[in-house]
């Protein structure tokens, strides 16, 4: 296929790892990087000979070669730049979260036209050999799902080694904390892997920022949330119950499941641990002893992760095909996110219309 040329607008850390995807793949040209920060576009557009650099993204918008673009910049400015981006009849592909909020998300949905619109939140969803295992969902290997388990307990609460920059400590810049930064990216692996087929309906969550006698690795003025837990009521009766946690006070652990009535995926999420990716099957024999299959196990390079939505981005703008994850799921997330917030600070449950 004739190359898609690309342009990078925010040449941060993700900025800078989208344009080394973009100069491995023979299906991209890196047309352009753009950043506010003149060494920061230097740098990264001089490492990977982007053939253009600017400062300015009015220089991306007005220049007809750029076919698509990639913005990789903090959340609050992530709605107003697609939108423009859009209006310049440019396809798009966007960092995660989408946006902040249900309404920013309809904004892109009613500017995208015919145009790919794209989003990175499918980044741990787009290992070919998950396909095997929505597959194996769809078939009706676990019955009728009843409940998807996510638990991401990161780093413990020790010493601050960097200060984070400062659109990862508000929830005004970033959209929320913890949630969003990894709670997008367990929404869209389960719900991907099920095929989007969970319809959430009523969702009941509780949030805590950072306790205070802890060694302040976040910003003491942070207002963003370190450890979120919600239980999401599905139509039918699935239930998906995700907790995310970072500097808190408890050990460090993760675990997703699927568990169906007739049996149970272990799953992984991020493959950056020593050995083989592992997905097992947890099944009851007739007489009701445990039976465990292997899935999958093989050893799975953890960087494709951020090649897999610039690739299928490229893919999508000159097949025309639904990207990994389209707006519609990304606006399924968003209200799940928005729902989560609202069910913390009103506490009580929240209906997803
Ligand atoms: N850091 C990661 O590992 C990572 C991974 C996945 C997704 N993300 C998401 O990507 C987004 C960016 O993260 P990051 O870590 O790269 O942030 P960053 O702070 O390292 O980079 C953001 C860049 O955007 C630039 N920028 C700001 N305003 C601009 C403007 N008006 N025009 C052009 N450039 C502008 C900044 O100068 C900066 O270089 C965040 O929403 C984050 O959640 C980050």
């Amino acid at each position: 296929m004739e190359p898609v040329r690309i342009a990078i607008v925010g040449c941060g850390v993700i900025g800078n790892i989208h344009a080394q995807w973009c100069v491995k793949d023979e299906n991209i040209t890196l047309q352009a990087v753009c950043d506010v920060n003149k060494e920061q576009a230097d740098k990264v557009g001089k490492e990977h000979k982007a053939l253009k650099i600017c400062n300015d993204l009015n220089d991306v918008l007005n220049d007809d070669q750029i076919e698509g673009v990639i913005l990789a910049l903090p959340a609050n400015l992530r709605a107003k730049f697609a939108v423009s981006v859009l209006k310049a009849g440019k396809h798009l592909l966007t960092e995660k979260p989408v946006a902040r909020n249900q309404a920013e998300v309809q904004e892109l949905i009613d500017n995208r036209g015919d145009l790919t619109v794209a989003v990175c939140s499918s980044r741990y969803s787009s290992f070919p050999f998950l396909q095997k295992i929505r597959d194996f969902i769809a078939a009706g290997n676990l019955g009728e799902i009843r409940v998807v388990h996510v638990r991401g307990i990161g780093e413990d609460a020790g010493p601050k080694d960097s200060e984070p920059p400062i659109w990862r400590v508000s929830h005004e810049f970033n959209g929320g904390g913890i949630f969003v930064n990894w709670g997008c990216y367990d929404l869209n692996y389960v719900m991907s892997l099920c095929n989007w087929t969970l319809k959430p309906k009523t969702v009941l969550a509780q949030t805590w920022q950072c306790a205070d006698h802890l060694p302040m690795r976040v910003h003491e003025t942070s207002d963003a949330e370190t450890h979120a837990i919600a239980m999401i009521q599905c139509e039918g009766g699935p239930v998906i119950n995700i907790e995310r946690a970072e500097f808190a006070a408890l050990k460090a652990e993760t675990s997703w499941q699927i568990i169906g009535s007739k049996g149970s995926l272990r799953l992984q999420l991020t493959h950056w641990q020593e050995g083989p990716t592992e997905i097992f099957f947890d099944k009851a024999d007739p007489k009701g002893k445990l039976i465990t299959e292997t899935l999958f196990s093989e050893q799975v390079d953890d960087g494709i992760n951020h090649g897999g939505p610039v690739k299928d981005f490229a893919k999508c703008i000159r097949t025309g095909d639904t990207p990994l994850t389209s707006l519609e799921n990304g606006m399924l997330m968003q209200k799940l996110t928005d729902a989560v917030y609202r069910s913390a600070k009103e506490q009580c449950a929240v209906v997803i219309d």
